[in-house]
């Protein structure tokens, strides 16, 4: 049987760094307020002419890199984003067109912080279905620019950035030893819809909007959802706590991490954390932490490794694979 195979990964971040001391002069707050809360010490922030298709083709040309591909091996771009450079076209056709790609398709995937999950899980499918035979997954984000910098309560946890993977199809045996994607869950339940949004949008206001979020809800919900995805693709893969090697979470509060990872009964030093580093950089968050531990040699070949996240709307979802 086909599986999806990581061949590359890569990410790419702005130039400028931002200190949680630097809020204390914008909004009323303070580093250990932040750090307490949220385990952030800093994040990146995009400066003018850095956006989200310049750092996800950024992101892109890294990843490739790293398998030693060039854009003529690829033929699928999926980027995951709820911050497109434009309402349309898609800013994968965009981040195509600065590949130098005449070739394949590519589309934008749209499941807020869980949208390199959900965009994961989508090119496995083609992949799987013979639609695409090595395709480009990234995340890549510029939350900075739908922030209220007046609003405390959000402007604090979120950063710039992006991350991409490679998936490339590749014969397996349809066993759990199998390198590639083994298991997938996704999951949205639009009643959670208002406690994390965005109040603007072309069919509605006619404008960009703020990030609009009611923490402590999403605080209430999240490690909840987590485990319940997490679990289903234990159970489909047939494996437990564990076997894993490596978790790599979404990054959006300390907090939230070391609870799932201790419900779910995974290992402290099993767990990848960059949310100190990054901040909250929604889809780009889980490809970013990714690239860390692969780069820092923490993920080796034949390691088993779960991805996880869960973002606006409310979405959720898992991801098992072998590296
Ligand atoms: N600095 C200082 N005080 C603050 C700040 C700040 N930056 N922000 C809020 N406060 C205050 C509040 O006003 C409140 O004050 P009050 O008691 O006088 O009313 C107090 O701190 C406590 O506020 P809570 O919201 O209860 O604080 P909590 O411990 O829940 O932490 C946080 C807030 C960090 C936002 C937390 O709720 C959280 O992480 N929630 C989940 C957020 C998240 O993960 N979002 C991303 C989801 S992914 C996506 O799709 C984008």
């Amino acid at each position: 049987m086909i599986r999806s195979i990581v061949r590359g990964v890569g990410c790419a971040l702005p130039r400028r760094s931002m200190k949680n001391s630097e809020f204390e002069a914008i909004v009323d707050t303070s580093d250990e307020w932040i750090t307490q809360r949220t385990g952030i010490r800093e994040r990146r922030i995009a400066d003018a002419d850095e956006t989200t298709a310049s750092l996800g083709e950024a992101a892109a040309r890294a990843a490739l890199d790293n398998a030693g591909l060039t854009p003529a091996d690829i033929d699928l771009i999926v980027l995951a984003t709820s911050t497109p450079n434009n309402t349309f076209p898609a800013t994968a056709v965009e981040i195509q067109e600065r590949l130098g790609m005449r070739h394949g398709f590519a589309f934008d995937m749209q499941a807020v912080c869980s949208g390199f999950v959900y965009a994961v899980t989508t090119t496995d499918l083609y992949l799987r279905g013979g639609q695409a035979k090595r395709a480009l997954v990234i995340g890549s984000e510029t939350f900075s620019r739908i922030l209220d910098w007046t609003d405390r309560g959000t402007c604090v946890l979120f950063g710039d950035g992006a991350g991409a993977v490679v998936l490339e199809a590749s014969e397996g045996q349809g066993a759990i030893a199998d390198r590639g994607i083994l298991a997938a869950s996704l999951r949205s339940d639009g009643v959670h819809k208002e406690k994390l949004f965005v109040d603007g949008g072309p069919s509605t206001t006619g404008t960009v909007g703020h990030l609009r979020m009611e923490g402590r809800e999403v605080f209430k919900h999240a490690v909840a959802m987590i485990t319940d995805v997490i679990e289903d693709v234990f159970r489909q893969a047939g494996i437990t706590a564990e076997e894993l090697d490596w978790f790599v979470p979404h990054q959006a509060n300390r907090r939230i991490i070391d609870a799932s990872a201790k419900k779910l009964g995974i290992a402290e030093e099993k767990v990848v954390v960059t949310v100190d580093r990054h901040g909250n950089t929604s889809a780009a968050s889980v490809p970013l932490a990714l690239t860390a531990a692969v780069t820092d040699g923490r993920i080796r070949k034949g390691d088993l490794v779960l991805l996880e996240a869960m973002g606006g709307g409310f979405t959720w979802g898992a991801v098992l694979l072998r590296w």
